[in-house]
């Protein structure tokens, strides 16, 4: 991907459907689920497309709980701090085609469904639904309260995705990582992107 086309963010649609060359944000946060950013991580090709990290505090106070080697970063993937906002994606100028929020606390979609955008997170959020570019919040609380409901249904009516992480058991997942890939198939079936996760029924052989 040259310089310039990374800049203007620009995706191309390719003959199957799928996407190439999209810019996407991952953003972490401090819900339990650590293990759906990584698995969405492992399954995005930097050469493909450019990727970008940005997690906020309690998102490493959460990882440190769940996963204790760290998170594993693929090559090319740019993190970005939190506190500052010289992330080119903090800008309007400069947004990503698509931002996912995995997993997703619900203080974080809370300060986004009211437009609070004092991190480069939370800008970032807020600049995909003013650009009209895809926001994907995957939650993970349970149960829900009258707050979280009516912050899901501001942000479907800003034009945010929100697919919570509720994996699916049909195709019969048998490890941890299994289970977790039903959520983040779907996760890559919104960004438009290639996988090999499965998970669609009537396609497996396994179903
Ligand atoms: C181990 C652990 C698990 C947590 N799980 C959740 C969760 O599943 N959902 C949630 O909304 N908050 C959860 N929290 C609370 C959030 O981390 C907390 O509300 C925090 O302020 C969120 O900050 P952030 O949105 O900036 O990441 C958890 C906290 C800890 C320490």
């Amino acid at each position: 991907m040259s310089a310039g086309r990374r800049r203007r963010g620009l995706w191309k649609e390719r003959e199957d459907g799928m996407m190439d060359g999209l810019k996407i944000l991952v953003a972490m946060t401090g819900a339990s689920g650590a293990i759906y950013a990584q698995r969405l991580l492992d399954n995005l090709d930097p050469r493909r497309h450019e990727i970008h990290l940005v997690m906020s505090h309690y998102a490493e106070v959460v990882l440190a709980e769940e996963l204790p080697g760290g998170l594993r970063l693929p090559a090319g993937v740019a993190k970005h701090k939190l506190k500052s906002m010289d992330a080119p994606f903090a800008s309007g100028s400069n947004p990503v085609d698509a931002m996912v929020v995995i997993p997703c606390s619900m203080g974080t979609l809370g300060r986004i469904a009211h437009g609070l955008s004092g991190d480069a997170l939370l800008r970032a959020a807020d600049v995909t639904l003013k650009e009209k570019r895809k926001l994907i919040l995957v939650p993970r609380e349970t149960p829900l309260n009258l707050v979280h409901v009516r912050n899901f249904e501001l942000l479907l009516l800003a034009g945010a995705v929100i697919l919570p992480a509720n994996p699916s058991f049909y195709t019969r997942p048998a490890t941890v990582e299994q289970v977790v890939d039903t959520v983040v198939a779907r996760v890559l079936d919104h960004l438009g992107v290639e996988h090999g996760l499965g998970g669609r029924w009537g396609e497996d052989e396994e179903c």
